[in-house]
């Protein structure tokens, strides 16, 4: 594999409506950030990605742009922006911003010039079709529920939309709106901005050559997930954009590819030629303790992670190099999806972190994280706040559910419990804002922030420290980016163990992920102990003995 600079990355994601307000309206700011580099540098981290600054309605939180050039006021402008890239380069982090260029906000001059006149040139920088005798050109489903195409008017067109009806897609097709994009894309990056997160980009090609598709649902829709996912011929537009823009510049791309790429095709995404230079992986991201399917066998559940995360490796191999993670703003937090409420502590906090962090791949972890933030169940649906929520709980009762049943599942796998506002010490708000903030705080922000995690040598903040030290450190760091990945004891119920080697070296990652202990024959001798969780490590006769969730990382001769 040719060594690239981004190939050291420990990365961290900033929500910055929720990360710290400087200017007490209660919202997050890009003056929140740059006042909070040396805490980032502190954690060790030399990437940051900020979810999208760019003027917007917010009816998406920002993934629906209204304008391209230019910051939304919210966020401060681009002066601050500049200001934050020159912090951060000062301090040796780059900084990505997500760019989200398969639809704009409906409120983009370009689309409500396009309403105006669909056949005049901002028409054609939409996907706008004439409708059936049915009604809509076809029967999709859009991705936030509800039909995909909205009628322009009292006309017989429609808009397509994969996301929310706020969310016009862009028609990729049309030369002119690429290589606007290009020119766009190419500015920030003059303008010093490192690279970017390529939101929902493997939806930029739509197929429409099958007719309506099965109906598959009480509302009378369909699943068109095949149709406009990875679809046949994308690879034209992401090579296209690749070769105007992010090569031009050596900017780091991380794309974010829904599940659905062919084994095939993964060189054409992260290989040395690449499209991107890594991609989010969501394989353990539908998984959940507390849902009907895995309620009760947090185990079965870990193992099935396991296969998993162990099959995608197998696929990768050596190939490129995936982006591992755990959290995001669209996750509920790692803890609550992965471990049983009454077993959620320090140990299989870090155990959780542990299994993801040593995998082959660069690292991003969320904000909010490293302290083991939690989710924050509302009482009443009306203290959501995103406008998605609200369309799906609807969805959720057309289906069938109750009132009660819908809520009960949002309020367990909501996206925005992730979005809580950053719990930065026990001052009022969490230290995030003087005034309310947009959105509650986590009444737990007294026993959970980060002034005294980062006080506590045995702090969750600790660990990830000493795990993001031990990645950088210069006899590891080739390894863990590097190195080749076995599998250790695959069928050994509850372990997500593997061994990574480079050059003369290998090293042991196990991990106990379950409330029982385990006695595991070590795969070699034990030179030295890298990483534990607990203070000591138990090793009679060649035997390992784990408690329950400890995570280790050992040197073996
Ligand atoms: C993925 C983003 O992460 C999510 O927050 C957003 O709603 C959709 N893409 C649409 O842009
Ligand atoms: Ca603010």
């Amino acid at each position: 594999m040719l060594k690239n600079w981004w190939h050291n990355t420990i990365g961290y994601q900033i929500y910055p409506k929720s990360f710290q307000d400087t200017n007490g309206d209660g919202i997050g700011d890009l003056k929140g950030v740059t006042a909070h580099l040396d805490d980032l540098v502190d954690l060790g981290i030399n990437v940051i990605w900020l979810c999208p600054v760019n003027k917007s309605p917010m009816k998406d939180h920002g993934y629906d742009i209204s304008d391209y050039e230019e910051i939304d006021p919210m966020f401060g402008n681009k002066g601050d922006l500049i200001e934050l890239i020159r912090e951060a380069d000062r301090r040796g982090i780059r900084i990505l911003m997500d760019l989200v260029v398969n639809h704009t906000s409906s409120e983009h001059p370009w689309f409500q010039r396009a309403l105006e006149d669909p056949d005049g040139k901002y028409g054609k920088y939409y996907i706008i079709r004439e409708g059936t005798d049915k009604g809509a050109p076809n029967n999709w489903r859009s991705i936030f529920g509800g039909s995909a195409w909205e009628r322009i008017g009292d006309t017989n067109r429609y808009y397509l939309h994969l996301f929310t009806k706020w969310q016009p897609d862009l028609n990729w097709e049309n030369p002119a709106l690429r290589q606007e994009i290009y020119e766009m894309v190419n500015r920030w990056l003059d303008l010093g901005v490192r690279g970017f997160r390529v939101d929902a980009i493997s939806h930029l090609k739509k197929d429409f050559s099958a007719p309506d598709l099965p109906v598959d649902g009480a509302d009378g829709l369909a699943d068109g997930f095949a149709f406009f996912t990875n679809a046949e011929g994308i690879g034209v537009f992401l090579n296209e954009l690749k070769e105007n823009t992010f090569q031009r510049h050596d900017a780091m791309t991380i794309g974010e590819v829904d599940e659905g790429l062919p084994p095939e095709t993964l060189e054409k995404y992260i290989g040395e030629n690449g499209y991107f230079s890594t991609i989010f992986d969501f394989c353990h991201s539908i998984f959940h303790v507390n849902s009907a399917k895995w309620k009760d066998q947090p185990v079965a559940m870990m193992d099935e992670i396991k296969k998993l995360l162990f099959e995608k490796q197998a696929m990768v191999n050596g190939r490129g190099l995936l982006c591992n993670y755990l959290e995001n703003h669209d996750l509920s937090r790692t803890v609550e999806r992965f471990i049983p409420e009454n077993e959620i502590d320090f140990y299989s906090s870090s155990l959780v972190a542990g299994i993801n962090f040593f995998l082959p791949g660069i690292v991003f972890l969320y904000q909010g994280q490293a302290i083991g933030m939690r989710d924050f169940r509302k009482e009443r649906l009306d203290e959501f706040r995103d406008p998605t929520t609200f369309v799906l709980y609807e969805e959720q009762i057309r289906n069938g559910m109750t009132a009660e049943e819908s809520f009960d599942q949002i309020n367990r796998e909501s996206r925005e419990h992730s979005r809580t506002p950053m719990q930065w010490n026990s001052a009022p708000n969490a230290g995030f804002s003087t005034v309310e903030p947009w959105f509650a705080v986590n009444p737990n922000y007294r026993e959970i922030n980060y002034e005294t995690q980062k006080k506590d040598p045995n702090s969750l903040y600790a660990f990830y420290k000493k795990m993001i030290a031990l990645r950088k450190s210069g006899d590891f760091q080739e390894l863990f980016i590097y190195g080749s990945f076995d599998p250790l004891y695959e069928d050994e119920p509850g372990v997500i163990a593997y061994r990574r080697s480079y050059d003369s070296r290998s090293v042991a990652v196990i991990n106990n992920a379950k409330p029982d202990e385990a006695a595991l024959t070590l795969p070699g001798t034990v030179k030295s102990t890298l990483l534990s969780n607990y203070d000591t490590i138990v090793i009679n006769s060649g035997i390992i003995h784990l408690k329950r969730y400890q995570t280790v990382v050992l040197e073996l001769l």
